[in-house]
């Protein structure tokens, strides 16, 4: 006989937003997330090293901006003691403009250069311990303020279905 084991996926979802598109995208990750008993949500100022208690997936995200995310989320890993990770999947995303909107040719190739928030947010949560179970991705607003591409908050609740996926499928 084949016994299925439920495990509840305590889920913390920390993010940052300036003009609101990427609160509307971390939103749509929570929604992704079919257990909101066990999913939280907060941005940086909500955020104290206690939440970290017991979670099993953390997605952390921010608007890309100067190529990284934000002070608050990079103070917000400063707050994090090292190694406290460890044995917490993890993923990040952010929000940027598209590469082709971008009108100056020059612009274009310091921007694409210069790299975007996600990989720098994976980068930290790999330093405090943590293993990025699905690669972080970048969602797309149609200007600095945005508002978002029309796909992309069905395309973020489905990154967040994708993640329960893996997550469920290392477990078993
Ligand atoms: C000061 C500033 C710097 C930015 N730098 C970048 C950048 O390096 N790369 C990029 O793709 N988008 C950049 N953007 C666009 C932001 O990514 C965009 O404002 C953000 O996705 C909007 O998210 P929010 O509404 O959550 O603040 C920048 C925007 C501002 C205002």
């Amino acid at each position: 006989m084949r016994v299925f084991i439920y495990s509840n996926m305590k889920t913390l979802i920390i993010y940052d937003s300036v003009f609101g598109n990427t609160e509307v995208i971390a939103n749509a990750i929570f929604n992704g997330f079919e257990n909101k008993e066990d999913t939280r949500i907060c941005k940086p100022d909500g955020f104290t090293p206690d939440l970290l208690k017991d979670v099993d997936l953390l997605i952390v995200g921010s608007p890309t901006r100067g190529f990284r995310p934000t002070k608050p989320i990079t103070d917000m890993f400063e707050s994090i003691e090292s190694d406290s990770l460890k044995g917490v999947m993890a993923s990040a995303f952010d929000t940027r403009v598209k590469l082709e909107t971008i009108k100056s040719g020059a612009l274009r190739l310091i921007v694409k250069a210069g790299g975007y928030a996600d990989k720098t947010i994976a980068k930290l949560l790999r330093k405090k311990g943590a293993t990025i179970i699905v690669p972080s991705e970048g969602f797309f607003v149609t200007g600095n303020e945005g508002p978002l591409y029309d796909t992309e908050i069905e395309r973020a609740t489905q990154w967040a279905k994708d993640i329960v996926s893996k997550f469920q499928a290392e477990q078993s």
